[in-house]
């Protein structure tokens, strides 16, 4: 097999076994030993690939056939070959390096991973067989394997490339413990002072060439550069940043700094950070040369947007396709089963049953790993019901088919006021004024509000779950709270938030989320508890006619959030049915 289709294979491999915990992983190729006074490297960067093998599309899901007619096509591991083999074959000196996650978000680790799992049921012997297989480094500092060895044989704190003369040191969030499945048996610490603590060891070594390769987000990396010195470059990961200084690139608004950016560290030198977005639509490429001190003198570089001109390594595609054969066999996978039918149809307007299952689940998976109080989603975030009978893994992504992440923010409880306004009001944002084009469901949340009464004064009557005891208790505007949404909705999607909320760190995917607590409840049945209660009176002004549908005239959409009142005089009797219908909705 080619050398380099052997190295994504190797990342591939890798992927597999390990489970649902982050890690920083970096790849080299060796060359030939050359020290003249300036020295030249290519670092290749990834990061936050997030299991994107085969092409994808704008939204970062499946491309299809008319998109990829449409030029619409990006990333793809067939790409990041051609990309990665030109520039090993264009520089002396290269680096290919990964700021982590490369699993999670496709049917390609969903699928994978059962199979990753299994390899661990086999045990160490079956595990360390696959590690002698891997020819690649995994570096991290800030973690403690002492109480998880079979981890911790195959993670050190750096790497040494001896030919360059060169360390480069891992670390990741402090917050992996609290955000992923690593379990019990790992801690991990702040990683300024350990990543000092190893440039000092590096450097008494003679090695004065120093990068870090990190999964900890840009903000903390732009803080950590700043508090440490002796580090060239940080290559980083976690936070899906676009760094980018091509004002005339489609993606530049997307982008939160330059491309290197530029920090003061401790002793005032600058330094680099790099990161290239995620899913694979870019390869970061940064070209430095150092003087004989490991001090950067001149760079160059930017992000490669891999689209549709790149031509995709025709072995490597190959090789996707036969990846996802099994998915076809996969999606029918039973995973429970539903008693009754689940409603999505009414999650625009109501609490729906379709709702309150996915709700719950949100706050169902995170609360085994941290606290939290509740959980909220757009309802547009919720695609389809569910049928009586079998529910397959298919149903569960035609359900939420959003390549979504599941985030954790801090809201007042004032931000969640404005929150229900904002919903309830189904106009526009009460702090931002944009359009709102989502009501939303919940979990760990009841509240009523009066329809009737003027947009933003709705909201009657909020209560939250206790984090510790899930006891509701009254709403407290100044108190903070740990809220469970969607990477979308965080970053302002249908207008819910008023600003997008920077850094944060992404979780499970929703469909996985659900999937896990459908398959540990085995069977699930829908029900409405009065979470969303509107106490307003309806009343509709008409004469009822047994036969004949009531028509209540027509509604400009814009108009909708203006009271629309419907009076009813006489009795309505029990059993009788009355079909409200609204014209051009
Ligand atoms: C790592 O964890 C072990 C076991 O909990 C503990 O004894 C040790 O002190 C920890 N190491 C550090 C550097 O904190
Ligand atoms: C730095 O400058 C030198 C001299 O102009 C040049 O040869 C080298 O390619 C530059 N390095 C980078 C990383 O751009
Ligand atoms: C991108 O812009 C920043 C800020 O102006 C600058 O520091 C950096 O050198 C630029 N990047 C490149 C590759 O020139
Ligand atoms: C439902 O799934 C179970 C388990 O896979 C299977 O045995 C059963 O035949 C399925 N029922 C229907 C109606 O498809
Ligand atoms: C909470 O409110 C503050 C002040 O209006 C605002 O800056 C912040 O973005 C809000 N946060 C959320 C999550 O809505
Ligand atoms: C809802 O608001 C309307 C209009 O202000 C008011 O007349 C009605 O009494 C309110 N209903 C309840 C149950 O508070």
């Amino acid at each position: 097999m080619h050398k380099t289709l052997k190295t994504l294979l190797i990342v591939f491999i890798l992927d597999i076994l390990f489970l649902s915990f982050i890690y920083t992983v970096l790849y080299s190729i060796f060359k030939t030993i050359h020290k003249p006074s300036i020295w030249k490297l290519t670092i290749i960067h990834t990061n936050d690939v997030h299991s994107r093998y085969d092409q994808i599309n704008e939204a970062a899901t499946d491309c299809s056939s008319k998109q990829f007619e449409q030029k619409q096509c990006y990333g793809g591991i067939a790409r990041h070959k051609t990309v990665i083999d030109k520039l090993r074959k264009e520089n002396k000196n290269s680096l290919l390096l990964d700021g982590g996650d490369q699993f999670q978000g496709t049917l390609f680790f969903t699928y994978y991973n059962a199979i990753g799992n299994h390899e661990f049921d086999k045990g160490p012997e079956t595990l360390a067989a696959h590690h002698s297989r891997l020819n690649m480094p995994i570096v991290c500092a800030n973690i403690n394997t002492t109480l998880n060895p079979l981890l911790g044989a195959n993670i050190k704190p750096y790497h040494i490339f001896k030919e360059y003369n060169l360390g480069v040191i891992g670390y990741i969030t402090d917050t992996t413990g609290g955000i992923s499945n690593a379990g019990p048996t790992l801690e991990f610490y702040d990683p300024i002072p350990i990543v000092q603590q190893y440039v000092n060891e590096l450097r008494s070594m003679g090695i004065k060439r120093i990068l870090t390769v990190s999964h900890n987000g840009y903000g903390p990396d732009k803080e950590l550069a700043a508090n440490t010195y002796g580090v060239a470059v940080h290559i980083g990961g976690h936070s899906h940043t676009l760094l980018s200084n091509d004002t005339t690139s489609n993606d530049y608004h997307l982008a939160s700094g330059p491309y290197p950016t530029i920090v003061k560290n401790a002793i005032g030198e600058d330094t680099l950070i790099v990161q290239a977005f995620w899913a694979g639509k870019y390869i970061g490429h940064l070209d430095v040369s150092f003087d004989k001190n490991g001090k950067v003198v001149n760079y160059s570089g930017a992000p490669i947007l891999i689209d549709q001109s790149i031509p995709q390594d025709p072995e490597i595609a190959d090789l996707v396709k036969q990846w996802r054969e099994p998915f076809d066999q996969y999606t029918k996978t039973v995973v429970g089963r539903a008693n009754e039918p689940f409603d999505q149809s009414s999650c625009q307007r109501n609490e729906c049953t379709m709702g309150n299952l996915v709700l719950d689940s949100f706050l169902w998976s995170q609360r085994k790993i941290s606290k939290v109080n509740a959980a909220f989603l757009n309802s547009g975030g919720i695609r389809a019901g569910l049928m009586k009978g079998n529910i397959t893994r298919e149903d569960i992504i035609t359900i939420l088919p959003f390549s979504n992440s599941l985030v954790i923010l801090d809201m007042s409880g004032q931000n969640i006021t404005d929150l229900l306004e904002s919903a309830t009001g189904r106009w526009k944002n009460i702090i931002s004024g944009k359009r709102v084009t989502s009501f939303i469901q919940l979990s760990g949340i009841r509240f009523k509000y009066n329809s009737s009464k003027p947009v933003f004064k709705r909201v009657l009557e909020v209560n939250i779950q206790n984090s510790d005891t899930e006891i509701f208790e009254p709403l407290d505007l100044k108190k903070n709270y740990k809220i469970i949404t969607v990477d979308f909705v965080a970053n302002t999607g249908d207008g819910l938030l008023p600003y997008p909320i920077q850094d944060l760190i992404p979780l499970d995917s929703p469909d996985v989320v659900l999937t896990n607590n459908i398959q540990d409840k085995k069977v699930v049945s829908p029900y409405l508890d009065g979470r969303i209660q509107d106490v307003a009176h309806i009343t509709i002004h008409s004469t009822l006619s047994p036969h004949e549908p009531i028509h209540f005239g027509y509604f400009d959409d814009d108009k909708l959030s203006d009271n629309v009142e419907i009076k009813m005089k006489g009795d309505i009797k029990p059993g009788r049915q009355i079909v409200i219908k609204i014209d051009g909705l």
